[in-house]
Order: C-alpha cells, then structure tokens, then sequence
C-alpha cells in the first residue's frame, strides 16, 4: 500500500503552501489537500483534516507561515498565533509548537522573518518524528519484557496489545506516539496483534486500521465497549495510547473512552502505557481537573432532535498509568515533577 505523508510543503506554486492528507477522508479516500492560507490552516485543525495532538502542532506551526503575507509585524504574528491557538483547546502541542514559532520569529528581524517562519515550521516537523522514533525503541523495549510475562496457550507467543483513538503516524508528522514501539516490535520480527477500538464519535480507530493494514501489522477492530470483556478474559498484554495534555502531576488527557480503558486495565492487572513526546507535557497544568476538555459539536452523535453532551477528552488519573514512554525513555508518572521543562 502507498505510504500518504500526514503533511509535506508544497513549493510548486508562486506562493508556498502545504498537502495535508484529508483525515476525514480518510479510510474511504486517501486525498492530499493543498492549504495556502492562515484560514485554510486553522479550518484544517477545527475540521480535524488533520489531528492527534502532534500534528495540530506541525499544522499551526505551517499555519504561522501561511499566515505571514506582506505584513510580518509583530501585530500580525500576535493576530496569527490567537486565532491559531483557539482551533483546539486540549492538545497542548498546538501551545507548544505557536510558543516555538513566536519566540523564534520575535527574535528574527523583519526582512528574514517568511524564511525564519518556513525553517522553524519545518524543524518542529522534524522534532516530532525525531521524538517519536525515540518512543517507537524505548517502548518497543518495555513492550518486548512482556511476552513472556502472560504465556497463552491459545496464542502462543504473540503479544496482544490494545489501543485507543489514533495516536499512530496518522496523528503525527511521523512514525506515531502510541503505535511507535509497535512499529518498532513489528519490524523488529515480534509476533503481535493489535486491538483497535473504534472510538466513537469520530471513529479514529478506523484510521488506526487504514495504518496498520498499510504496514502489514495484524489488527482487529472492536467497538469500544468490548475492551473490558477482552482484558478480563485475558486477551490483552497491556493498552498503549497516545496523549493530548500530560499535567505535571502525570494526570493523562487524551481521547474520551481512555479512561475507562485504564480502569479495566487495572482491575484486570494489566499494564496502562501512555506514550507521548515531551511537547505534550504541560509543565505548567498542576494536574488533570486544569485541562480544558474540548466539547464539540453534538451533530458527530447522529442522533438529530435528542439532548446530547459530546466531550472529545478525558483524564486518566496518574495512579491508573503504569508508564509515560517519551523521546527520553520510560518514566513513573509522578516523576514527571522531577523534570525540567524542556
Ligand atoms: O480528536 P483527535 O483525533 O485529535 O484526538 C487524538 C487523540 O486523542 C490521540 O490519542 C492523541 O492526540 C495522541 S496522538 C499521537
């Protein structure tokens, strides 16, 4: 299967632009986009074109240097970086990569600031995927110790991981978060099959399948609601997720249904990894009840004329995740107040 970049630049035109791939095309029609304004960028996020905490940040990153037509004052770039960072309120990398682009622009001189803007944007691109290969050794390390911890006759050696949402290439500008050390196993030879839950409302498990299928990792689909009775029964090694916001005290957004993956993980005593680069800790958010949960539109129910409430996040409490896997390695969520921020 042709492997679909999530966002390349564009420098055919009179103009530099960006391809996006359409994510809500997406399994049904694998379509590149060409975005060439700050407002196609900022509906790109809303609209979730693209998502998965990482690549909202590379994308507002690019939407920076859209952004900056003839005028590069400092009143513009302020204009850009606002109206940027209110396409998405619980990914903190969309934070994270505007603070990058501000600070490095701020401190470029106006007549270099176009070109400073294309060449920071694309450095944070290249961060991420550096960071999220990092992610793909360290946790495909950690993952590895686990085969021969739950010997199943019924499945041999073949190690039985769960995940949530998207937080594979497709949420990134490469390699993933969460599907990373899968990767990583898979290529290094390791026998293993992957749970994807479907992720209602906006059904990222099936990007998660469009993925693995295109790497050739097996896979199973399952409604969300099938997790617990899969890890009771034993089927499961451990649950690996990505993240949208890590507080300091190690409290996880990510994606609604999380959280419950992680209560019956650990009733079931199975292992709750989050993996996620560094750029989505937030080392100012004391802890989980301080991140803003993005409420959107209930129309994403499909349930028209009936009261609906649809948060697209939720918390994991740290005492519930077992690891955080980032670019630097394997960390106990309560250490993370140990660190400096980066
Ligand atoms: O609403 P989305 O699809 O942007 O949410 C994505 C997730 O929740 C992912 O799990 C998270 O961003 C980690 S992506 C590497």
């Amino acid at each position: 299967m042709q492997r679909w970049p999530t966002l390349i630049e564009d420098h055919s035109g009179a103009e530099p632009a960006i391809l996006i791939l359409d994510q809500t095309r997406l399994p049904a029609e694998p379509v590149m986009v060409r975005l060439d304004s700050l407002a196609a960028a900022a509906h790109a996020i809303r609209s979730m074109q693209v998502r998965g905490a990482p690549l909202i940040g590379v994308t507002a990153a690019y939407g920076v240097v859209l952004g900056l037509g003839d005028d590069v004052s400092d009143e513009r770039l302020g204009e850009i970086i606002a109206l940027l960072a209110a396409t998405r309120p619980t990914a903190v990398n969309l934070h994270w990569a505007l603070a990058r682009m501000e600070q490095t622009l701020r401190k470029s001189a106006l007549v270099e600031r176009r070109s400073a803007a294309w060449q920071e944007a694309k450095t944070i691109a290249v961060l991420d995927g550096e960071a999220n290969a990092a992610i793909g050794r360290h946790g495909a390390e950690l993952m590895a110790h686990l085969v021969p911890i739950k010997p199943r006759a019924s499945r041999s050696s073949c190690l039985q991981i769960m995940t949530h949402c998207n937080a594979g290439r497709l949420a990134t500008a490469a390699h993933g978060t969460a599907i990373a050390p899968i990767y990583a196993l898979h290529s290094a030879g390791q026998k293993l099959h992957v749970w994807v839950s479907e992720t209602r409302p906006r059904n990222q498990g099936l990007l998660t399948a469009w993925e693995l299928a295109e790497a050739a990792v097996p896979h199973t689909l399952i409604v969300d609601n099938a997790a617990g009775l899969l890890m009771r029964r034993g089927e499961v090694d451990c649950v690996i997720v990505g993240a949208d916001r890590i507080a300091g005290n190690g409290d996880v957004a990510n994606k609604v249904g999380t959280y419950l993956k992680a209560l019956a993980a650990k009733a079931a005593g199975i292992p709750f990894f989050v993996a996620a680069p560094c750029s989505t800790i937030d080392f100012d958010c004391p802890n989980g009840e301080a991140i803003v949960i993005e409420e959107r539109d209930v129309a994403e129910l499909g349930a028209p004329g009936i009261p609906a409430h649809n948060p697209a996040f939720d918390v994991t409490p740290a005492e519930l995740v077992t690891a955080i896997i980032s670019e630097y390695g394997v960390s106990a969520p309560g250490a993370l107040a140990s660190w400096q921020s980066p």
